[in-house]
């Protein structure tokens, strides 16, 4: 009887270490597992060698803000270098800046710099926030930059792809990239070198009001329908083909009434938003009050954006100039509301309001290169 129990214990366990068999033993420790010649490539050459296997992934990555980012960037300084632009110091500033400014925009590997020798750490977290700051450093050869922030950037450490819940039998149908678990990629850090400020201020509760868990890729990622992110993210320049699920909670929070001064009140109350937003974009909502037949009554602008913040900081480097635009408000996290009055011309005939998003990346810049985003027509709370 003994040994029939030692056979299916020593059964288990030979089923257990199985998989570490079968695998090449180099491939799962030490050693790099990409193919011989894989660092020779170029970097447009290594994306595709992740993309001949993960098509949906690139092609979505392709249509999102990484890809883009170095493009972007480089549009930037094209257009305030140009005869559009007006306003010269700022153009100098961005000038003096741009050797700083790439870091995030096309980083070296992350798990190669910043993150380096901190995978094992217990408290990744608290280290790399101890480092308040930690910047990418940015490739250097002009003909790497153009991949941006890529699969590379995010998911190799110089030996291993990193990922976030990579199952057992991956060690069988993925020799080729053999997939490894890691802390990092597994937490909000990974977001943490370029959007510090967002991971920093995140409320996980005011998260877990839309999603179930407190995580970046939760809301920003594309999910399919049976859950699995599909690696589209959601930015201010959207595929026409994807729907920005952020942009319809954004506008969800917003209601309209006509308060007892007999004036329309607008009522935003953030639940779409759980953390501080970064320095640069704004959200333009153009409310405007209609009539049954649709005749406009009352105009408000409200903006979203951190320009008085903003102004205040950037004394330390602008002196007495400001960058233009206009105050708005950041989301408000502590769950209450923000109201904005404006007078209408008779206050019986209201009977919607349109909401008409914009989004800007610079809150400085003006209003005509903001991006429609989307409109919506809600009803006018009647109070009882
Ligand atoms: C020859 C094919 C092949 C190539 C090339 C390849 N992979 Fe994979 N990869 C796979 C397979 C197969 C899986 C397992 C997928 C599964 O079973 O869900 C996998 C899994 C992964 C995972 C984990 C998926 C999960 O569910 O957690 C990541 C991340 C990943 N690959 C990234 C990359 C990156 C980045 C590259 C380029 C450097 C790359 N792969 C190159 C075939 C490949
Ligand atoms: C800490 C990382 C980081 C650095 C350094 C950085 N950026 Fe960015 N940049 C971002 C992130 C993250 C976004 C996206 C969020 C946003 O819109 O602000 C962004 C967005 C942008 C955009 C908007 C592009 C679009 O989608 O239209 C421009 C332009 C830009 N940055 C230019 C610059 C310039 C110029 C500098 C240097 C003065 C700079 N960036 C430095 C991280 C960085
Ligand atoms: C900005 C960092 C970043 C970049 C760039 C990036 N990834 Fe990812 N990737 C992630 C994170 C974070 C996850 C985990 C998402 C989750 O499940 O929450 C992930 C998940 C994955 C997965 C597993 C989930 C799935 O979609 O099957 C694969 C495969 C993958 N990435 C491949 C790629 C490939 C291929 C590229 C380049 C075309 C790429 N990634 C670029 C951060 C990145
Ligand atoms: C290496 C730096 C870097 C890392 C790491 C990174 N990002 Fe970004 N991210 C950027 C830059 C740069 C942009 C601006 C791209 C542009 O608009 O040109 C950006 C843009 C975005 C945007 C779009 C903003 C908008 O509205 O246009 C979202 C959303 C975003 N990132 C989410 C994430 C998430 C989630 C993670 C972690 C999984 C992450 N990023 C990791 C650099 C990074
Ligand atoms: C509960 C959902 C949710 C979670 C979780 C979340 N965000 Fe956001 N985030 C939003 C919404 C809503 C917006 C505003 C819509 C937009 O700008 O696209 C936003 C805006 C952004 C932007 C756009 C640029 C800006 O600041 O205006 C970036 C970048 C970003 N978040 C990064 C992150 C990162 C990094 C994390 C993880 C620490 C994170 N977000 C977690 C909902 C979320």
């Amino acid at each position: 009887m003994k040994r029939v129990y030692y056979l299916v214990f020593f059964s288990g366990i030979f089923l257990l270490l199985l998989p570490y068999c079968y695998t090449d033993k180099k491939a799962w420790h030490k050693g790099n597992i990409m193919p011989e010649g894989f660092a020779k490539l170029t970097r447009q050459d290594q994306v595709l060698y992740c993309a001949k296997c993960h098509q949906q992934e690139y092609d979505n990555e392709m249509k999102g803000p990484h890809a883009n980012a170095y493009q972007r960037f480089q549009q930037h300084v094209a257009f305030v270098n140009s005869d559009k632009y007006d306003c010269a110091w700022y153009t100098a500033s961005v000038n003096k800046k741009k050797g700083e400014c790439v870091s995030c925009h096309t980083p070296q590997d992350l798990f190669q710099t910043v993150f380096e020798k901190r995978v094992d750490n217990m408290d990744p977290m608290a280290s790399l926030r101890a480092n308040i700051k930690p910047f990418p450093p940015p490739r250097v050869a002009e003909s790497s930059r153009s991949t941006s922030v890529d699969c590379i950037s995010c998911h190799y450490d110089g030996q291993s792809i990193l990922a976030t819940n990579s199952k057992p039998h991956q060690l069988f149908n993925a020799p080729e990239c053999n997939p490894k678990d890691n802390p990092i990629m597994s937490s909000n850090m990974t977001c943490y070198p370029c959007h510090w400020d967002a991971v920093n201020t995140l409320l996980p509760d005011a998260a877990r009001l839309t999603v179930k868990d407190a995580k970046c890729t939760s809301c920003h990622m594309e999910h399919d329908a049976k859950g699995n992110v599909t690696h589209y993210t959601f930015w201010k320049h959207d595929s026409p083909d994807k729907h920005n699920v952020l942009i319809e909670r954004i506008v969800d929070d917003f209601s309209v009434n006509i308060n007892k001064d007999g004036l329309a009140e607008i009522t935003w109350l953030n639940t779409a938003v759980p953390h501080e937003l970064a320095p640069g974009p704004e959200m333009i909502f153009k409310c405007q009050l209609l009539s049954q037949d649709s005749n406009v009554i009352g105009t408000k602008v409200v903006r979203m954006n951190l320009k008085k913040k903003i102004d205040t900081e950037m004394a330390e480097v602008f002196g007495t100039k400001i960058l233009g635009g206009v105050d708005g408000d950041p989301p408000k996290l502590d769950h209450t509301p923000l109201k904005y009055t404006f007078d209408v011309k008779n206050t019986a005939d209201a009977k919607m309001m349109r909401i008409t998003l914009i989004k800007k990346a610079q809150h400085w810049f003006p209003d005509s290169l903001g991006i429609y985003k989307t409109e919506r027509v809600i009803g006018l709370q009647r109070p009882l």
